[in-house]
């Protein structure tokens, strides 16, 4: 048992990164385990853990395991889980509560909860104390592990955690099952360094490793002789990529390289507006399978706010980093980030942060009220602002993005657009849907031919949250 421990995981060491490649294995008799049963992997939160549950499943599939996506069906159930903030803590454990009834039925069902929340210290604790039933437990850094945690788990008959507090070094041969057959994730780096104040990102994910470039241009290129189209790179903080390699190469450099292999599209996530340097619009600019498409998380647009937050940026030179954006490339879309409700944001520091959605015009954003995480800096900071003005406070601050969402997307009426058709539309099954190469979601009418292409599409009717269109025949 390997229980996580907060004050480890606030550690930045110089211990060198190692790169493995062959770290992971299944033992021979591992291999067969599965077989016959079947596994349910429910994901929560960002991207990141989207792309870690490809890992798992592609990871139980090599211990025969086949997937489900009833859980009740299942032999093995096991939550990906994400910390970022206090809701998905009780999505999760009403979750638990439903495996629990489900083990009363089913003595042999094996249960587990992996992800961010797995590395938090009074997480584990509470599971330790209150659900003693769950089978196993293991954190981010301990993916590559899943199959010598399933087997501990059942030779001694006990819970099994195992989260190591520090990560790890860079795994590079864990197997990989993904969900599309045209776009994929591919992580350019782990973890990370900025400790917004806010954030439990660097406490569960460690410090910033980046994967080195021939590791990440080699799976492009499979990805390509595969048929993919688009690939997203993706860091919790993208534009720092290769800080902390030995080699002098930057993220402007691993774009380049990227855009020639010659993928159809090429998008990355998340950008901090601190590392967004000139080199990289020159590069996005320059290559037409970078898409415009820009998410630069904003947070607040008050000075003495931002300064609470850790962020490193003033909204001045946020604004101008804005600016120069939408300069070089007019035709992106650009999305951000905003929490309301920072400990002790006053009237007048939201109202800088309404000023700044209203000079940026965005394109959409995500919006979130605070959450004190455990741990975090934010979490002791004094709060004095109600539940109920914070709820207020997001309330505006949605109608303000709605309506220059509809905006941006008003722009769009009648034009050409290129669409990456994925499957059918969840809206309205005539229809099938894709993304432009801004990231505009589009229903699209006589597509049913073009699953997997980038089509021409003219757009008929535009709403909040999506286009409506028509193939263009050429
Ligand atoms: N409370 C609310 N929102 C948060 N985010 C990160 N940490 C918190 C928190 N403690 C938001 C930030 C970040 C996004 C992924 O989640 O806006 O950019
Ligand atoms: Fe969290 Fe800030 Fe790192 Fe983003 S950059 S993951 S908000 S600490």
């Amino acid at each position: 048992m390997i229980l996580p421990n907060l004050k480890e995981a606030k550690q930045r060491t110089n211990k060198e990164v190692v790169i493995k490649t062959n770290e992971y294995h299944v033992d021979e008799e591992l291999k067969s385990l599965g077989v016959n049963k079947k596994y349910f992997l429910k994901t929560y939160g960002c991207q990141m853990n989207e792309h870690d549950s490809e890992n798992i499943k592609a990871i139980l599939e090599e211990m025969s395991f086949t997937e489900t996506d009833v859980m009740e069906d299942a032999d093995f159930i096991l939550l990906n889980t994400c910390a970022i903030r206090e809701n998905a803590h009780n999505k999760v454990f009403g979750m638990v509560g439903r495996m629990k009834h489900l083990r009363e039925t089913k003595p042999n069902l094996i249960t587990g909860i992996c992800g961010c929340m797995a590395q938090e210290e009074t997480i584990v604790e509470e599971i330790m104390q209150k659900y003693k039933w769950l089978d196993i437990v293991f954190g981010t850094h301990n993916i590559h592990r899943l199959p010598q945690i399933i087997k501990e788990k059942l030779e001694k008959q006990k819970q099994e955690i195992e989260v190591f507090s520090i990560e790890g070094d860079i795994v590079e041969n864990i197997p990989v099952k993904r969900d599309s057959k045209y776009k994929a994730w591919i992580n350019i780096m782990y973890g990370c360094d900025k400790f917004c104040t806010y954030c439990i990102v660097p406490y569960t994910r460690g410090k910033q490793r980046s994967r080195t470039p021939e590791f990440i241009l080699n799976e492009v290129r499979e990805l390509i002789e595969d048929g993919y189209q688009e690939i997203t790179l993706l860091g919790q903080n993208v534009n720092a990529y290769g800080k902390d390699l030995k080699i002098d190469y930057n993220m402007a450099n691993l774009l380049e390289d990227v855009a020639k292999t010659g993928i159809a599209r090429i998008r990355f996530v998340t950008s901090h507006p601190w590392d967004f340097t000139d080199e990289m619009i020159e590069i996005i600019k320059k290559y037409d399978n970078i898409m415009p498409y820009i998410h630069l998380p904003l947070q607040s647009g008050s000075d003495r706010i931002l300064k609470l937050m850790g962020r490193r940026y003033t909204k001045e030179s946020y604004l101008k980093l804005y600016k120069k954006l939408k300069e070089a490339l007019p035709y992106s879309s650009i999305t951000t980030d905003i929490i309301v409700g920072f400990p002790g944001e006053t009237e007048d520091d939201f109202k800088e942060t309404l000023e700044v959605v209203k000079e940026c015009e965005y394109d959409s954003a995500f919006t979130f009220i605070f959450s004190p995480r455990i741990g975090t800096p934010a979490a002791k900071m004094e709060d004095h602002v109600s539940l109920e003005e914070k709820e207020k406070r997001l309330y505006e601050l949605n109608e303000l993005v709605n309506k220059y969402a509809k905006k941006a997307n008003d722009k769009y009426l009648e034009k050409v657009v290129p669409v990456l058709i994925e499957g059918v539309s969840e809206k309205n099954p005539t229809m099938m849907m894709g993304y432009t190469d801004t990231m505009k979601l589009v229903n699209v009418k006589n597509a049913a031919d073009f699953v997997g292409k980038i089509v021409n599409v003219k757009i008929t009717d535009v709403k909040t949250w999506s286009l409506d269109g028509e193939l263009v025949i050429d």
